[in-house]
């Protein structure tokens, strides 16, 4: 019997929390999968800070390869500092050699770099590998809206599922105890995995991503599991304006209630096999929702950029040290798909989000927004 060889694309905040879970269950199941976890790592130069308990002046005085660094420290110390991952990660700077003979490939970057990463692996992986996507964003052009899962599995000719849960990187680093959703409904028409490796299925996916403090729910849909992380990124930039504000937590809640039913709504709407429940029921809706709206980067940067006065890309580049929002850019793609449809006014809280991000309405003016919109739902 032959094992799973499972590399991961991405090593941001979340790619490497996601990768030290991956690389505690290759070790866990042995018999189902090679330990050794390859991560890609996006390559810069990163200088490690002289109060690091690992610093040593005669090699880490100047500028050092990200890569090289977490491979020797065993720590990614600019997007995971403070957390030691197992030694069974290996930190790649070449995309090609990470995804080599892997037969399981976990996506995990932020969601505007997806489709030039999977432009430069297509044809060069297992054809038979499958995948699952832990990317919070859709694809929106002139031909429509996309779910990563599908933009990973058409461009590269396999099948990706998707994870998404109310899962802070930082605190699941920490095996702070969290729930998440993975959604997996393969077709039967894929170029089957040899049968001489462990079977694929619900079963499998849970051997690697379920750990004592990360509980996995298995369920099958996928649109209905993307779509929460996608959209939920808007919404928590409505409660981190409510914050700014200084409207307490009625005011959030409100956001919260009318924020899952637009999520809810625009799935139902645009999406044939997404499910009412799997917003209501799953981490990967509701509970993604009410943390991202309490501690996430979205909240935290839309809060400092209305009590600060300042636009919020200047707050993330500022504040993040290099980490990505995905609420600015997918609530201008939700309002350009939606407006494109004459559909923008059915959705009062991502178009208020969207048109006061780029200027043209204010914070204070979002009840009023609501209310003319008919956002009570
Ligand atoms: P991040 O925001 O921490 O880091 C940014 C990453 O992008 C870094 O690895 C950086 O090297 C990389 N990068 C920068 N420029 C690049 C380029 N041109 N091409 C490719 N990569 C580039 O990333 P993250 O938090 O790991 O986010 C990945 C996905 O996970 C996002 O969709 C996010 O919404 C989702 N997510 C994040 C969290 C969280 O708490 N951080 C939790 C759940 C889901
Ligand atoms: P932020 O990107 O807003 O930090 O959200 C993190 C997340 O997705 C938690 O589930």
């Amino acid at each position: 019997q032959r094992r799973h060889k499972v590399a991961i694309i991405g090593s941001g905040n979340w790619g490497s929390a996601i990768a030290k879970i991956l690389a505690e269950n290759t070790t866990a199941n042995s018999d189902l999968f090679e330990p050794e976890v390859r991560m890609w790592v996006f390559e810069e130069d990163y200088q490690l800070p002289s109060d690091h308990a690992a610093y040593d002046p005669s090699r880490h005085s100047h500028p050092t390869k990200l890569s090289a660094l977490i491979n020797e420290l065993h720590e990614n110390v600019k997007y995971l500092p403070g957390i030691p991952l197992p030694p069974n990660i290996v930190a790649d700077p070449s995309i090609l050699s990470a995804v080599k003979d892997a037969s399981l490939l976990i996506f995990n970057v932020p969601h505007q770099f997806v489709s030039k990463i999977c432009d430069q692996i297509d044809g060069k992986i297992l054809p038979y590998a499958r995948a699952i996507s832990c990317i919070k964003g859709v694809d929106v052009s002139p031909a429509g809206i996309s779910l990563f899962s599908d933009v990973i599995g058409r461009k590269l000719s396999i099948y990706c599922g998707a994870l998404s849960g109310a899962n802070i990187a930082n605190e699941v680093a920490q095996e702070k105890f969290c729930e998440t959703t993975i959604a997996y409904d393969p077709p039967g028409t894929l170029t089957p995995v040899p049968e001489e490796f462990p079977v694929v299925n619900h079963a499998l996916w849970k051997a690697l991503f379920h750990r004592p403090y990360f509980h996995v729910s298995m369920i099958h849909d996928v649109a209905g599991t993307s779509l929460g992380g996608a959209l939920k990124n808007v919404i928590a930039i409505g409660a981190g304006f409510m914050d700014g504000m200084g409207w307490g937590d009625n005011a959030k809640a409100a956001i919260m209630r009318i924020g899952i039913l637009e999520m809810r709504k625009f799935g139902l709407m645009f999406f044939d096999t997404c499910r009412s429940e799997t917003f209501t029921e799953q981490s990967c809706g509701v509970a993604d929702l009410i943390t991202s709206c309490a501690g996430g980067r979205n909240h935290r940067c839309a809060k400092l950029s209305v009590e600060q006065g300042r636009p919020i890309e200047e707050i993330e580049r500022e504040v993040l040290n290099g980490q990505k929002l995905q609420g600015t850019l997918t609530a201008k793609e939700v309002y350009e798909f939606l407006s494109a449809r004459g559909k923008a006014e059915e959705f009062p809280l991502m178009t208020a989000v969207h048109r006061i991000l780029i200027g043209e309405e204010k914070v204070e003016d979002i009840p009023k927004l609501l209310h003319s919109g008919g956002g009570l739902l």
